[in-house]
């Protein structure tokens, strides 16, 4: 079932985290099968890969907060935030009886989790919050969003207070950014040029899990699509430079 989705602010952490209002229909949307071995097997990856994404945005903040000692205390905060959805995401797996598949995850993360690290060694705060509070919110964001709608409901229950912290995240990334464009535009350009592509491929990769979870590849690059223009909206970027960064998704 297709439905056109109210473009979300993301100015505003109430900002609806589902469109059913918009969309009727959608609310006797079928659900997956959540005891069937495949929905249980393909589970296991995705549900690492979210536990994985919530500790490395912790370690993300913590470490940003070095680069930015005058901000470190509240980049702590956002650090735990971070903690407390992975455990609820764990609580998620074990709900369902599934064992997340960690090494997997780290597999997964590794490009991305290399580059972070090695703009950290060299003190490039922009490229830090492009890859943590930019593209991976943006991205966790519009998935679980996306997920919201086909979660069974300990999940969606879970996914739905998570969502509304990511917001947070997100806006803080960007409020940074902003402040800070005049002198970190051509490092956000060459940021995006090499990890915009990797979330890509990292789309790619979980495709066919995702599916299985009802969960679709065209809608989850859609939505990652608008919450990350959204963003660099936000941060005061103009359409042109807003459509050259979006074309690293595409080449
Ligand atoms: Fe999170
Ligand atoms: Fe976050």
């Amino acid at each position: 079932m297709n439905c056109s989705m109210p473009k979300r602010s993301m100015q505003t952490i109430d900002a609806p985290a589902i469109g059913l209002i918009d969309c009727p229909e959608q609310v006797s949307q079928e659900l997956p099968d959540f005891t069937s071995e495949a929905y249980k097997d393909a589970y296991s990856r995705i549900n690492a890969i979210v536990i994985e994404g919530e500790k490395e945005a912790h370690d993300n903040y913590i470490s940003i907060g070095t680069l930015i000692p005058v901000q470190a205390e509240e980049l702590k905060k956002l650090a735990q935030m971070e903690m407390k959805h992975m455990r609820g995401f764990t609580a998620c797996g074990k709900n369902l009886g599934v064992q997340a598949d960690m090494s997997f995850a780290q597999k997964f993360f590794s490009q991305l989790h290399g580059n972070f690290q090695n703009a950290l060694s060299e003190g490039k705060i922009t490229t830090c919050f492009l890859i943590q509070a930019i593209l991976i919110e943006a991205f966790a964001i519009s998935a679980y969003n996306v997920y919201i709608r086909v979660a069974d409901p300990f999940a969606k229950k879970i996914t739905e207070g998570v969502v509304k912290d990511e917001y947070i995240h997100l806006n803080y990334g960007q409020e940074w950014l902003k402040s800070n464009l005049a002198s970190c535009k051509d490092e956000l350009m060459e940021a995006n040029k090499i990890n915009l592509p990797i979330i890509r491929s990292m789309l790619d990769q979980v495709a066919e899990d995702a599916s299985v979870l009802y969960m679709e590849k065209e809608e989850l690059m859609e939505e990652f699509m608008i919450a990350y223009q959204d963003s660099l909206n936000e941060i005061g970027l103009n359409n042109r430079d807003i459509a050259r960064m979006a074309l690293a998704a595409v080449i």
